[in-house]
């Protein structure tokens, strides 16, 4: 964690982040297993609560390229910017770093170790709502070589306004 924010201010790109992440840091969504059922898709449910994984390639968002954010689907918490989308070729949406809230400077995206007898790898959290969203590991591109390979059916997109994008050309 420490590793990512410090390369993104290393690499001037929290500024840039941070534009992106309107509003303030938001309070932690605990709900229990019955209201998650009732607010999610079974799919939803079984991948953001319960660790699942979605079919590669034919998911909503591998192939997307819109300009925007894409928000956490238990919470609305802005997870990932369009700017920091790449193709991984794994299948699934991937990105190099997640937006960071400018209120604490902290990422919205928390990850927790997973270890593994041939390596060590970490899973992708959303800060707010504790969501399953992926998992996170050390073959991404620069600045960060993170690679997030994050479950289209955690994510929520919504475009980019106009006077957004014309900040983030400048
Ligand atoms: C996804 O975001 C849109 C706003 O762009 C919102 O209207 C919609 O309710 C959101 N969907 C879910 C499932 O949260
Ligand atoms: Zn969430």
């Amino acid at each position: 964690m420490l590793k990512i924010i410090n390369s993104l201010s290393h690499h001037g790109l929290c500024l840039v982040l941070a534009q992106l992440s309107l509003g303030n840091r938001p309070d932690k969504l605990e709900l229990t297993e019955e209201e998650w059922k009732e607010r999610l898709t079974p799919a939803q449910f079984r991948i953001t609560r319960k660790g699942g994984t979605e079919r590669s390639f034919y998911n909503k968002y591998y192939w997307h390229k819109k300009e925007g954010v894409y928000h956490c689907i238990g919470c609305d918490t802005p997870l990932f910017s369009s700017e920091t989308k790449y193709n991984s070729n794994s299948g699934w949406p991937a990105f190099w770093a997640p937006i960071v809230c400018p209120d604490d400077n902290q990422p919205n995206v928390k990850l927790i170790p997973v270890e593994r007898p041939d390596r060590i790898f970490h899973e992708a959290k959303c800060i707010t709502c504790d969501a399953h969203l992926g998992h996170v590991f050390d073959d991404g591109p620069p600045p960060t070589g993170l690679r997030y390979c994050i479950n289209s059916v955690a994510l929520n997109f919504t475009e980019a306004p106009e006077n957004e994008l014309e900040d983030l050309e400048q």
